[in-house]
C-alpha cells in the first residue's frame, strides 16, 4: 500500500532532493569541520555556513547576521533563550496555545521563582488580543508565543503583540516551529526580539538543525547556557562576548546546515506566497471535504473551519470512534499517517476543549497533492461510518 504523509507539522515530509542530495555530496566529498581545519574545504564549507545565516537573515528581515546562531531545534533554542534571559522575580506572558518547548521551560524556571501567565485564547484557539495590555504587570519583561498553532494552526497576530511589547518596553519572543517556511517573518517590522526557529519543518532541512537569531539588545540580555570550545580565542578559557560563539559551542550539526542551506534555496526559489497558496489551497479542500461529515455528526473539527488566520494544519475528533482508533486505521487500512493525542500541547487542548481525547491532526506540506487530501476525506467517511 502506498503510503499518504499528512505529518508535516512534526517534520516536513519528503525534503527537496535538492536538500537529500547537498547532505550526501557534504558526507561523501566535503566532511571538514569549521572554524578549526586551516585548509580550503574548511574555508569554503565555513563560506557556506556564513551563507545559510544570511539567508535566515533576509528571510527573517533580521538585523544582523551574525547574530543568527545554530542549535539542534526550536527546543533547545527556546531553552537556551528563556532560561538565559528570565530571572527569579520576572515575570513573562505567554499564549494559551503554546507547545511544551515553551510550557516546560517556563514552568520549570517558575519552580527558581519567575513567574508566568497565560494570555487567554478563544475556544477556536485565537488569541484575546484586547486581554494583553491588561494583564501586564510591574516585573513583566517579556511576552513568548508561539506564531502558529501546532494542534490547529491557529496563527496568532504577532505583529500586533509586537507593537504591545515595543509600547511597554518588553522583549519578545517568537517560537516559529509551525510557520517558518510558510508564514512571511519580519523581525524588524514585528519588533521580534528573540526569533527561534527550527530547521526541519517547513524550512525543509533534516533534523538536528534549529536555531535563533536575536536583536542586537537582546544578546546581553541572555547568559550562555551552555559553553566550550569555539575554535576561536582559543587562548583564554572565558565565553567569547561576540556574536556568534558566544551561544555556539561545541561542533555544530555541519550536515543539517548544509542540508538546511540547500532547504532555504528550495524556498527562495518557490516563494513563500506559491508555498503559502499551495497548502492552505490542500487545506480548504480537506476542511470542505469533511464539512458534512461534521453536519451529519460523524467527527467534529477542532478550531477554525475556514483558511483564514491559519496554516496547513488540521486537528479533528472522531465521533462514534476513538480517535487513536481511526488514526490506527487510517495508518493500517489506508496508509495515511498522522498524528494523534496531545501533540505536547496540553493547554492548548484545554483550551479548544479537547483534554484530554486529544485529536488526530493533519498537517499538509509543499509534496502533498490534492490525491493525497481526496484519500485522506474518503477514509476518514468509510471510518467514521
Ligand atoms: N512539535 C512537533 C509536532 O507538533 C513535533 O508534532
Amino acid at each position: 500500500m502506498e503510503k499518504i504523509y499528512l505529518d508535516n507539522g512534526a517534520t516536513s515530509f519528503p525534503k527537496p532532493k535538492e536538500v537529500a542530495d547537498a547532505v550526501y555530496e557534504y558526507m561523501t566529498s566535503i566532511g571538514a569541520n569549521i572554524n578549526r581545519g586551516g585548509y580550503q574545504v574548511a574555508y569554503d564549507l565555513e563560506g557556506t555556513v556564513f551563507e545559510t545565516r544570511e539567508m535566515l537573515t533576509e528571510l527573517f528581515g533580521a538585523s544582523d547576521c551574525k547574530n543568527v546562531v545554530f542549535t539542534k531545534n526550536v527546543t533547545e533554542s527556546l531553552n537556551v533563550v528563556l532560561k538565559g534571559f528570565l530571572k527569579p522575580g520576572d515575570h513573562i506572558l505567554c499564549s494559551s496555545m503554546e507547545h511544551n518547548a515553551v510550557m516546560r521551560p517556563l514552568v520549570q524556571l517558575s519552580k527558581k521563582g519567575s513567574e508566568f501567565d497565560r494570555i487567554p485564547g478563544t475556544e477556536t484557539g485565537e488569541l484575546v488580543l484586547d486581554a494583553v495590555e491588561s494583564m501586564i504587570k510591574e516585573n513583566t519583561v517579556a511576552i513568548v508565543m508561539t506564531h502558529a498553532s501546532n494542534l490547529v494552526g491557529t496563527v496568532n497576530p504577532i505583529k500586533e503583540v509586537g507593537r504591545i511589547c515595543q509600547k511597554h518596553g518588553l522583549k519578545f519572543i517568537v517560537d516559529s516551529a509551525q510557520s517558518a517556511g510558510i508564514i512571511p517573518i519580519n523581525m524588524k517590522e514585528m519588533h521580534i526580539d528573540a526569533l527561534c526557529f527550527t530547521g526541519h519543518k517547513s524550512l525543509l532541512g533534516p533534523q538536528g538543525i534549529g536555531g535563533f537569531i536575536l536583536d542586537e539588545g537582546m544578546i546581553d540580555l541572555i547568559d550562555p547556557l551552555l559553553s566550550g570550545g569555539t575554535g576561536s580565542i582559543s587562548h583564554t578559557e572565558e565565553i567569547p562576548d561576540f556574536m556568534p560563539d558566544r551561544f555556539e559551542p561545541g561542533t555544530m550539526n555541519i550536515p543539517g546546515i548544509v542540508g538546511l542551506h540547500a532547504g532555504l534555496k528550495w524556498i527562495k526559489e518557490k516563494g513563500l506566497d506559491a508555498i503559502r497558496e499551495h497548502e492552505l489551497g490542500l487545506t480548504k479542500r480537506f476542511l470542505d471535504g469533511i464539512l458534512p461529515f461534521e453536519d451529519a455528526g460523524k467527527l467534529k473539527i477542532i478550531g477554525l473551519k475556514g483558511i483564514e488566520g491559519r496554516t496547513g494544519v488540521v486537528s479533528i475528533q472522531t465521533l462514534g470512534v476513538d480517535c487513536a482508533d481511526a488514526a490506527f486505521r487510517l495508518d493500517f487500512d489506508y496508509g495515511i499517517e498522522t498524528r494523534v493525542g496531545l501533540h505536547c500541547a496540553p493547554n492548548a487542548h484545554k483550551t479548544l476543549g479537547t483534554y484530554p481525547t486529544g485529536t488526530i491532526r493533519f498537517s499538509f506540506g509543499n509534496f502533498n497533492t490534492e490525491a493525497d487530501v481526496d484519500a485522506a476525506i474518503t477514509a476518514l467517511n468509510e471510518i467514521c461510518g
